[in-house]
C-alpha cells in the first residue's frame, strides 16, 4: 500500500511519523480556513484531519479512474471511505478543493469547472473542520455548525450521525466503483423505514425488500448512537424498532463502527478494532467485521416482488455462501457473465434459442438444477403433468429457457429470468434448457458455451468469449465443488415428527382442555413431555372428508416445511388409524377475533402490526413458501397472537390437507360467510385472489373494531362493514368509521390509505384485487393506492 504524507505541516509530521510510523496518513489538525486549498496528487492527499486522526478529508485515488474527494478513516490500512462529495464523477489530478473566500466549499476539476460545491443556507462561514465523529462541517467563528457532511451521507453512516425523513443512504454500484448503485435505505416522508431497489441508473425506489413494519408511518428519525445501536426513532424520541442492536462488548468505544448499504443490497454494520491499529507493527492484518445485516437472506426477499432482477441480475441465481452471510450469485448452466467486473448486470445465455438454426428439438437438452426457481419469469403453467411431459413441453417451445417441475406442475418460464435463487425452502427442481454437446464430463458447459459460441458471431468476439471462459473455468469447476460438498444444506430433508395417540392423549391429559372450534376440528392445550415443558395446540381433525394416508403424510410434509415469522409453525402429527392430528405451537395470546372484538379498543399502532404480519403471512403463503399455499379460510379467529402481540396465520395449508378435489358446490365451501369471495358461489377457479378478498374484509375490521356483519346496530347502512366502509369514503366521511377511536383519529391520512387498499381487496371481480404483494407495497408506501371503484360494479354487470 502506498502511503501519502503530503500536505500536513513538516513539524508536526516528522513528530508523528516516530509516534505512529504505520499510521500512514500525516495530520493536518488545524482547520481549514477561508481561501485555503488542496490539489488532488497522491494517492492519498489529505486536506483536514479530525483531532484525534481517525478521520481524513482529501482526495483518495480510486484505481487508475480519478480521485474522489472524500472522507476516510485515517488511521486505518484500508482507508476505508464513508463519505464522498463527487461519487459520480470522479475528478483527475490536478483537480482542487477550495473554502473560497465568500465561504463556500468548491470542488474543481483539472481545467477548472467546478464539479461540486457545499453552500451554507446562512452567511458567516470562517472555517472548515474535520470532527472526530467522522463529521466534515462549515462553521462559523464561533463554532456554530453552517453545513455538515452528516446532512448529505452516501453509502455509508457513522456514531452519532442521524438520518432524517426523506434522507437516504445509496449503495455504490460495485466494489471498486463508488458512483450511486442498484439499492438504497431511506427514510420516507410518510415515516416508513425500507430497503429499496433502485431504477439503475437513477436512484428511484423500485422493490421494498425489507422494512420495520412494526412501525408503519410513525417514524421520524434513524439513530445511530455511540454504543452502536441503530433505531428508528418517533418525533417524541420513542424507540420504535432496531435496525442493529447495539454492541454486546461493553465497550463500543475500543471499535471503529459504521454503517453501510453494500453494493450488493445488504445493509452491514461493521466493527474494526481500534487497539489493532495503535499496536500495530505493521504486520498485523485486522480487517472490518461484520456484526449484524438486514435483510437476513436477500436473496429470498427480493424474491416475486416485482420488477428488475432481484439480488442478482438477470439469468443468475442467488444463493447465501456458506457462513450466510454474503449473497452469491451465479450464471444458470450454460449461460455466462455478461461483464464479469459487475456480476449484477446479469448472465447471457451462449446459444440461440429461437433462431432458426436452434428450431430442432434435438438440439437441446436440459441440466437440471435442484432447489432452484425464477419466481417471476413464467408464462405458462400446467398441472397434473408428469416430468416427462413437462421436459417435451419446454424442449418443443422455443421460448422456453427454464421449466420447473414439482409434484405434478410444470411452469414454463423465459428469458430475461428474474429473481433466481437456489435455497433449501424452494421445492421441486429447474430443468434449464442447454444446447446439447458431445462432452459427458463436468466441463460440459464449459465446451458447450465454447462450441456455440464459435458457431455465430463475429470472430473478434468470438476471441473474447472463449478467454473469457477460459478464465472462468476454475471459477466454475469451484462452484460445482461447494454445491457437491454441502448437498445436506442445499437439500434438507424436512422432517415433520410424527406423534402416537396415545401420546398425545397424556399430553393434553386427555383432551381436557378445549382451546377452539373451528372448520376442520376441536383444537386442545397440550404440554409436551420435553425440557423445558412445551405447551403446544394439539388439533383433533375431524373424520369427515378424508384423502389417503401418503396425500395426508405428503401436505403434512408440505406445511411442515413452510417456515415465516408469521405463521403457527407446525411441530408434529399424529396419522394412526381414524385419528389424525396436529401439533402446534401454542399461542398465549389468543386470536385476533378476542383481541379486536372485546370491550375495550386495542391500540391503533398494535392493530396496524397486526394487520401488517397478516399481510406478509399471506404473501408468504402465495409466492414465497415452496409450493403456493391458498388458505381459504382468512379471519380474525385464524389469526393467533404470540407474547409479542404479532400476527401468526394458522390452519394454513388445512384446505389441501384435508381435501384435494376442489368441487365447488355451494355446501363445499370452505371459507368461512362474511369473509367468503364471491367466485365461491359462481362458476369461477378458485385462486388465490380469495384469500385477498377475506384479507380486505380483515383490514376493514381491524381498522374499525368491529365485525363485519353486525345486525344490532342502529343505522340500517351500517349493518355491513364493507358496505358502509365503501360509501364512508365515497361520502368522504371516514372519520365516522373510527368515530371514537383517537388514535386513528389523529391519523386519517392512513385510515384513509387503508380503507381504499380494503377496498381493491374487497372486489367483486377477482382479477382487480391486487396480489398480496401489492398490498403490502401499498401499505408500505412503496407504490401509490390508485382510487378504488365500487366493488360491486362487477356483480351489476353479470
Ligand atoms: C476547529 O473547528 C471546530 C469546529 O468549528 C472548533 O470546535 C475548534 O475549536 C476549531 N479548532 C481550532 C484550533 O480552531
Ligand atoms: C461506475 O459505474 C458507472 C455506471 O455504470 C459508470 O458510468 C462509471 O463510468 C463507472 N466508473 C468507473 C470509474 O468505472
Ligand atoms: C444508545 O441507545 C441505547 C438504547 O436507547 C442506550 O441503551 C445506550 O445507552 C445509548 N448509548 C449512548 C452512548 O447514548
Ligand atoms: C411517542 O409516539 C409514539 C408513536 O408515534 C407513541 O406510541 C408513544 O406513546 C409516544 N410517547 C410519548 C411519551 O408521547
Ligand atoms: C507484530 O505483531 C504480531 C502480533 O501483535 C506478532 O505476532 C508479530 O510477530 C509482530 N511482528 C513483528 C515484526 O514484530
Ligand atoms: C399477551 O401475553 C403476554 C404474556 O403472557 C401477557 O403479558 C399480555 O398481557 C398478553 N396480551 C394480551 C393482549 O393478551
Amino acid at each position: 500500500m502506498a502511503f501519502g504524507f503530503r500536505q500536513a505541516s513538516p513539524c508536526c509530521f516528522l513528530l508523528l511519523f516516530t509516534l505512529l510510523p504505520f499510521s500512514s496518513t500525516a495530520q493536518s489538525y488545524s482547520n481549514r480556513t477561508l481561501g485555503s486549498s488542496l490539489v488532488a496528487q497522491d494517492d492519498y492527499s489529505a486536506w483536514a484531519s479530525s483531532p484525534s486522526g481517525d478521520f481524513t478529508f482529501g482526495f483518495q485515488k480510486i484505481g487508475n479512474d480519478g480521485f474522489l474527494l472524500a472522507i476516510w478513516f485515517g488511521k486505518i490500512p484500508e482507508k476505508t471511505i464513508v463519505w464522498s462529495a463527487n461519487r459520480n464523477d470522479l475528478v483527475q489530478k490536478g483537480s482542487k478543493v477550495e473554502l473560497t473566500t465568500d465561504g463556500r466549499l468548491v470542488l474543481w476539476d483539472q481545467r477548472g469547472r467546478q464539479i461540486w460545491a457545499a453552500v451554507s443556507a446562512n452567511p458567516g462561514v470562517s472555517h472548515a473542520a474535520m470532527l472526530d465523529t467522522g463529521n466534515l462541517v462549515l462553521a462559523s467563528q464561533d463554532s456554530r455548525v453552517l453545513w455538515q457532511s452528516f446532512d448529505y451521507p452516501t453509502d455509508t453512516i457513522l456514531p452519532t450521525q442521524a438520518m432524517n425523513l426523506e434522507k437516504q443512504v445509496i449503495a455504490r454500484y460495485t466494489e471498486m466503483n463508488y458512483s450511486s448503485g442498484r439499492f438504497k435505505f431511506m427514510l420516507q416522508s410518510d415515516g416508513n423505514l425500507l430497503l429499496y431497489t433502485t431504477n439503475f441508473p437513477f436512484t428511484d425506489a423500485v422493490t421494498a425488500y425489507w422494512s420495520t413494519q412494526d412501525s408503519i408511518g410513525s417514524g421520524f428519525q434513524v439513530i445511530f448512537n455511540q454504543s452502536g445501536y441503530i433505531y428508528l426513532a418517533a418525533r417524541n424520541g420513542t424507540l420504535l424498532n432496531t435496525v442493529f442492536p447495539a454492541l454486546s462488548s461493553s465497550n463500543a468505544q475500543d471499535f471503529y463502527l459504521r454503517a453501510t448499504v453494500d453494493y450488493d443490497g445488504v445493509l452491514r454494520q461493521y466493527a474494526y478494532p481500534k487497539s489493532s491499529v495503535a499496536t500495530s507493527n505493521g504486520t498485523r492484518a485486522e480487517a472490518w467485521t461484520t456484526l449484524s445485516f438486514q435483510p437476513s437472506n436477500i436473496c429470498k426477499r427480493i424474491v416475486g416482488r416485482g420488477y428488475g432482477g432481484g439480488a442478482c441480475g438477470y439469468n443468475s441465481y442467488c444463493m447465501l455462501s456458506d457462513d450466510e452471510q454474503r449473497p452469491i450469485c451465479q450464471c444458470i448452466p450454460g449461460y455466462s457473465f455478461i461483464d464479469t467486473n459487475d456480476i449484477r448486470k446479469g448472465c447471457r445465455p451462449d446459444f440461440g434459442f429461437c433462431d432458426e438454426a436452434s428450431q430442432k428439438t434435438n438440439l437441446f437438452e436440459f441440466a437440471t438444477m435442484e432447489r432452484a426457481d425464477w419466481f417471476d419469469s413464467s408464462y405458462e403453467d400446467f398441472e397434473g403433468v408428469t416430468e416427462d411431459w413437462c421436459r417435451q413441453a419446454c424442449l418443443s417451445d422455443c421460448f422456453c429457457a427454464v421449466a420447473t417441475f414439482k409434484e405434478g406442475e410444470c411452469k414454463k418460464k423465459r428469458i430475461p429470468l428474474s429473481n433466481g435463487i437456489v435455497d433449501p425452502d424452494v421445492d421441486g427442481k429447474a430443468l434449464v434448457k442447454v444446447r446439447k454437446d458431445n462432452a459427458n464430463d463436468e466441463s460440459r458447459w464449459t465446451l458447450i458455451r465454447v462450441g456455440s459460441v464459435l458457431l455465430g458471431g463475429s470472430t473478434f468476439l468470438n476471441l473474447l468469449l472463449f478467454l473469457l471462459t477460459l478464465m472462468m473455468f476454475s471459477r466454475l469447476k469451484r462452484k460445482e465443488a461447494s454445491i457437491g460438498i454441502h448437498p445436506q444444506k442445499l437439500m434438507p430433508t424436512i422432517y415433520v415428527p410424527s406423534f402416537t395417540y396415545s401420546e398425545l392423549e397424556k399430553a393434553t391429559n386427555g383432551f381436557e382442555e378445549e382451546l377452539g372450534r373451528g372448520a376442520f376440528g376441536i383444537v386442545y392445550k397440550g404440554d409436551l413431555p420435553s425440557e423445558p415443558r412445551k405447551s403446544v395446540a394439539v388439533k383433533k381433525l375431524d373424520n369427515t372428508e378424508r384423502n389417503g394416508e401418503q396425500e395426508f403424510e405428503a401436505e403434512v410434509t408440505a406445511v411442515g416445511r413452510t417456515n415465516h415469522k408469521n405463521l403457527v409453525q407446525l411441530l408434529g402429527f399424529c396419522n394412526e388409524g381414524q385419528n389424525r392430528l396436529l401439533v402446534y405451537e401454542y399461542m398465549r395470546n389468543g386470536s385476533l377475533a378476542k383481541f379486536l372484538f372485546k370491550s375495550s379498543r386495542p391500540d391503533w399502532y398494535e392493530r396496524m402490526k397486526i394487520v401488517f404480519g397478516t399481510a406478509e403471512g399471506i404473501c408468504y403463503l402465495h409466492e414465497e413458501c415452496s409450493s403456493c399455499i391458498i388458505h381459504c379460510d382468512i379471519k380474525p379467529e385464524n389469526i393467533l397472537l404470540d407474547d409479542s402481540l404479532s400476527a401468526r396465520i394458522s390452519d394454513f395449508g388445512l384446505a389441501k390437507l384435508l381435501k384435494n378435489d376442489q368441487t365447488r358446490t355451494i355446501t363445499a365451501i370452505r371459507g368461512t360467510k362474511g369473509y367468503v369471495a364471491p367466485e365461491w358461489f359462481r362458476n369461477m377457479a378458485i385462486t388465490v385472489k380469495v384469500d385477498v378478498y377475506s384479507f380486505g374484509i380483515l383490514l376493514l375490521e381491524v381498522i374499525c373494531c368491529r365485525k363485519n356483519f353486525e345486525k344490532d346496530v342502529e343505522e340500517e347502512d351500517r349493518m355491513i362493514l364493507a358496505d358502509w366502509a365503501y360509501d364512508c369514503y365515497v361520502g368522504e366521511t371516514l372519520h365516522l368509521l373510527v368515530e371514537e377511536d383517537e388514535e386513528a383519529m389523529t391519523d386519517m391520512k392512513k385510515v384513509k390509505k387503508f380503507v381504499m387498499i380494503a377496498i381493491w381487496c374487497i372486489q367483486e371481480d377477482p382479477s382487480l384485487r391486487p396480489t398480496m404483494k401489492k398490498v403490502i407495497q401499498m401499505m408500505e408506501g412503496a407504490v401509490a393506492v390508485p382510487v378504488p371503484p365500487n366493488p360491486t360494479s362487477f356483480l351489476t354487470a353479470i
